[in-house]
């Protein structure tokens, strides 16, 4: 479980986080939802750490992350992946490679036991061993996605972040990222937190939603209870209202 009190960052002077209060519970699947510049991508850097609140706690299972030091929050570290917007894979890597980095420096296991959840994480995105020596520039933007995820999912973490994973990607690729979010939950009982203006993914992902407007959170729920004037009043200073 994640507590998140009294969330506060600003950027010279300029606050984009203004007092943020959320608890995301263990193995469903939340959905941040915000218009763009809203803070979202800030949001989801400072629960993994990548930047520094100004002020505010985030409780990962009790334990206050601000403020700790690099080798203590490795421990929480851990159980946390992050799928970033752009993908995000090692561009110099082959797909083998990104995959089996993290098996490689964290686990002591043998090349075919790498080989094979390798295998099995990429089956998993509905991938086969045929891109295994394939450089990310020569896939597609969906497939680079699925291979982010399976990354993402290999070192079987409690916590996975997504950061907009729908953006750019066609209505298939698009709808088997939801497939796979939703399976994730299913399979390995992953807590999946995920921001996003897209209320499509949303709708078919999300088990609780928060509304993420002028650095609050306005609504938490379950996406039956967002009515169409909820999401007009959300996107009504947007630019790119994703509606
Ligand atoms: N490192 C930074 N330095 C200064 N300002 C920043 C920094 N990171 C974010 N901001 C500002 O914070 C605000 C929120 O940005 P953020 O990227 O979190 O929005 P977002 O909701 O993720 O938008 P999008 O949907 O377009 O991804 C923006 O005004 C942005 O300019
Ligand atoms: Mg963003």
């Amino acid at each position: 479980m994640i507590t998140i009190r009294g969330l506060y960052k600003s950027f010279d002077g300029q606050p984009v986080l203004k007092g943020i209060d959320l608890d995301i519970r263990d193995n469903e699947t939340i959905v941040i939802l915000g218009p763009s510049g809203q803070g979202k991508t800030v949001f989801i850097k400072a629960l993994v750490r990548l930047l520094e609140p100004d002020a505010g706690t985030i409780e990962y299972d009790g334990v206050n992350v601000v403020g700790l030091t690099k080798k203590a929050f490795r421990d929480v570290q851990k159980d946390i992946a992050f799928v970033f917007q752009n993908s995000a894979l090692f561009d110099f890597l082959t797909v083998n490679d990104n995959l089996s980095l993290f098996l490689q420096m964290h686990e002591k296991i043998t090349p075919a036991e790498i080989a094979e959840k390798v295998s099995q994480a990429l089956a998993f995105v509905g991938m086969d061993n045929s891109v295994l020596d394939k450089f990310p520039e020569e896939l597609s933007g969906g497939m680079k996605k699925r291979v982010a995820i399976a990354r993402a999912m290999i070192k079987r973490p409690k916590y996975m972040f997504y950061d907009e994973p729908t953006t750019g990607l066609d209505r298939g690729s698009a709808e088997k990222v939801s497939e796979l979010i939703r399976m994730l939950r299913g399979e390995i009982a992953v807590t999946s937190i995920i921001v996003t203006h897209d209320i499509k993914l949303m709708q078919d992902v999300s088990d609780r939603v928060a509304l993420l407007k002028d650095g609050r959170i306005v609504f938490v729920g379950g996406k039956d209870e967002i009515s169409a004037e909820m999401l007009e009043f959300l996107y009504e200073t947007g630019e790119n209202n994703g509606l």
